[in-house]
């Protein structure tokens, strides 16, 4: 990740996973995440809804255009595996490359992490976006709250 907060204004005509630099990720607190997440995620439940257990020990992280938040992601240690949670672009951001950008840098980081597995409980809305980043699903779907969903993994140890 090399670009600046100066670098976002860049001509818009050209999509931000296009452009030669990523978007930058930041490393956030708990509580920075929360608000987007409950946003774009759970906008029907209160913010409360929108915590999970082990946030406190968790590693969070964000994409900010133009000094808001558009893009937010946690990453949670299970024994040797990270598991990616909560994963959210605004939806006003959609679409111009903030979630690859994201899910590219953690995968990365994962690997420098020395996880073994990153893994996730996908929704099936978002299903084409992860097949797009080589990711497959693995066993049946699953609800949490009526929404589908579906495990989706990647051994890191293994090229
Ligand atoms: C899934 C999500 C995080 C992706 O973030 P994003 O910033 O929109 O992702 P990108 O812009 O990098 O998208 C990359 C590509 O995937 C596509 N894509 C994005 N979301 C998609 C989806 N839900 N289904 C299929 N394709 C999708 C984009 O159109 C784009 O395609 P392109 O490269 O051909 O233009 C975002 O759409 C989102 O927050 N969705 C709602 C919440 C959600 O489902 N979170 C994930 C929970 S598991």
């Amino acid at each position: 990740m090399h670009q600046s907060h100066s670098d976002f204004g860049k001509p818009s005509f050209m999509p931000v996973h296009q452009q030669q630099d990523s978007p930058k990720v930041l490393k956030l607190g708990a509580a920075d995440v929360l608000p987007l997440r409950q946003a774009v995620l759970w906008p029907n439940h209160p913010i409360a809804f929108s915590k999970v257990t082990g946030d406190q020990d968790a590693l969070h992280f964000g994409i900010k255009k133009d000094q808001a938040l558009v893009c937010v992601a946690s990453l949670f240690w299970h024994d040797d595996s990270l598991r990616l949670r909560k994963f959210a672009t605004h939806p006003d951001h959609q679409g111009q490359g903030y979630g690859s950008a994201m899910l590219i840098h953690l995968v990365a980081l994962a690997r420098n992490l020395q996880a073994q597995t990153f893994w996730f409980d996908a929704r099936q809305s978002a299903l084409g976006f992860y097949e797009h980043h080589g990711f497959q699903a693995t066993g049946d779907i699953f609800y949490k709250q009526d929404i589908a969903y579906l495990r989706m993994s990647r051994r890191l140890d293994v090229r």
